[in-house]
């Protein structure tokens, strides 16, 4: 193969009109609104983020957890706009990843495809580790204690992070609720059991209420002194690679850049939205909604909870373990923290239940178009679901929940969406100069500005925020997909001969 065809065949794209075509044909039920899709990007977006990994944050930054916040806010944002912008354009299954096939070329969507194995199919693993500590204290309530080995990962590995000398087997611990949660929810999704739309609302209304309870309970414990020290931490050592240092399953004062890049994973998700664009009723008006809403709901939730946690109890007394529910103690109103542990079962149990079938579906997308084994879209005749593939995913994210310490597994989803969104971003940009023609219902405004600002953001928070341990593995792991790449799909895809999804896995009942 010439150079010129190597590189054509590199960067060749999907006809973006064709995907378009494809889109609007009704091949699907076209059932879903605006507000079921803020309630989809909520459903995936509400979770062990904010109930749970708050506690690390107000550790790692004091008060100013809030900027944190503020701070993957504000680069959610951008990322948004332009999830919203394609996502009404080309409104195709697949998320992020079709958008890079379109139009970037198939080694950006294999990129794009690999890193939202991070933010759908790992994530669900911190989540379900999350899932097992909350029901791991009820059960306590209960006087039902787990051995230590059986209740948290950590797999001890002697020698250096990279290059291990042993395994101590014997002394580690493993967080076996988790990995039975992660296959209890695969053989679910892989037997046909979907959250309905229903469902899906009664979770997101239960774990909203949660925080509603709690902000509206624990606004009568803020004191303004507690909120004087504002900035005890500082931004952080601004030194690249600088992030979480993952051993430490303790927090340690990191600032807010880094506890910026930490708390992030509380806002993965809202990209769900734009996966069921072929659903919508109208996807140029109810993606962008859909997207931007959700953002918008959580960011204020998100921020209030924060105001008030770190307004009710001392920053330097805000346990890692539990934040939300220690903070109304002062109040000894049991129900509270009933209400509390609810919202979290609820929110941890909707976000693994969407990652695992966002992956499922991601999965299947990338074997129509070649990148990945035809065997991985192979849709189980009774059950009409790609059970091999979704099996095969939870056993591996299983795996991880049952070893991998929580910390190292937020910042490697962490580090897979922040690249996840800088290509969005780009894919913005680079359509809007190369097919300016096409039409966009929804318009990111004030570009090139906004997506450059989301990619800014997007990798500052990456580089800065997290670890030279995180960036590795991801490297690591991106060399060996690129691997696979270059032995498989790079051959077999072809972005010209897009096929419609004829039979789609997972997707919600909503009607
Ligand atoms: N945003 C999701 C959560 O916080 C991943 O659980």
């Amino acid at each position: 193969m010439g150079r010129v065809s190597f590189l054509s065949e590199l960067f060749a794209t999907t006809d973006a009109e064709k995907l378009r075509e494809l889109g609007t044909r009704k091949i699907l039920r076209r059932a879903l609104t605006a507000r079921d899709l803020i309630a989809i990007a909520l459903g995936a977006m509400i979770g062990g983020g904010i109930f749970t990994t708050i506690g690390t944050g107000v550790k790692g930054a004091g008060p100013a957890v809030i900027v944190s916040y503020l701070l993957a806010g504000f680069t959610s944002f951008f990322a948004a706009l332009c999830y919203a912008e394609l996502g009404a354009m080309v409104p195709v299954a697949g998320s992020a990843y079709t958008y890079a096939y379109a139009t970037m070329g198939k080694l950006f969507a294999w990129i794009i495809g690999f890193a939202l194995i991070f933010e759908y199919g790992i994530s669900a693993a911190p989540v379900a580790q999350q899932f097992s500590a909350a029901i791991q204290d009820v059960a306590k309530t209960g006087g039902i204690t787990l051995p230590g080995w059986a209740s948290q990962s950590n797999l001890l590995i002697h020698g250096s992070w990279w290059l291990p000398s042993s395994w101590d087997l014997a002394h580690s611990q493993y967080d076996v609720v988790a990995a039975l949660f992660v296959i209890g929810l695969s053989v679910l999704l892989s037997v046909g059991i979907r959250e309905s739309a229903t469902v899906n609302n009664v979770f997101v209304v239960l774990k909203i209420s949660a925080l509603l309870v709690f902000i509206a309970a624990g606004a009568f414990l803020v004191h303004g002194a507690n909120l004087h020290n504002f900035n005890p931490v500082g931004w952080g050592t601004l030194h690249p690679f600088g992030g979480m240092a993952d051993y430490s399953s303790s927090a340690q004062p990191y600032g807010i850049i880094a506890i910026g890049a930490y708390v992030f994973f509380s806002y993965i998700g809202f990209d769900t939205a734009t996966t069921t664009a072929e659903e919508c009723k109208n996807p140029q008006f109810d993606v962008p909604v859909g997207v931007i809403g959700a953002l918008a709901i959580g960011t204020v939730v998100y921020c209030a909870t924060a105001i008030v946690l770190v307004g009710a109890v001392p920053w330097n007394h805000v346990p890692i373990k539990n934040p939300l529910v220690y903070a109304l103690a002062p109040l000894h109103i049991p129900a509270l923290s009933w209400v509390i542990t609810v919202g979290v079962l609820a929110g941890t149990t909707s976000v693994a239940l969407a990652s695992l079938l966002g992956q499922s579906r991601i999965f299947y997308v990338m074997a129509r178009d070649g990148m990945l084994p035809p065997a991985v879209s192979a849709v189980h005749p009774r059950f009409k679901t790609p059970m091999t593939t979704t099996l095969i995913t939870g056993a591996a994210v299983a795996i991880l929940a049952l070893i991998v310490p929580l910390n190292n597994l937020l910042n490697l989803v962490n580090i897979g969406t922040l690249m996840a969104f800088s290509v969005v971003c780009a894919g913005v940009l680079y359509l809007r100069k190369r097919r300016p023609e096409l039409p966009r219902s929804f318009r990111v405004p004030f570009v090139p500005l906004f997506p450059i600002l989301g990619i800014v953001c997007s990798l500052f928070l990456a580089v800065f925020g997290l670890s030279r341990m995180t960036w590795t593995w991801f490297v690591i792991a991106l060399v060996v997909g690129l691997i696979f790449f270059f032995s498989y799909g790079f051959r077999r895809s072809n972005p010209k001969e897009v096929v419609p999804v004829e039979e789609p896995p997972g997707l919600g009942e909503f009607a």
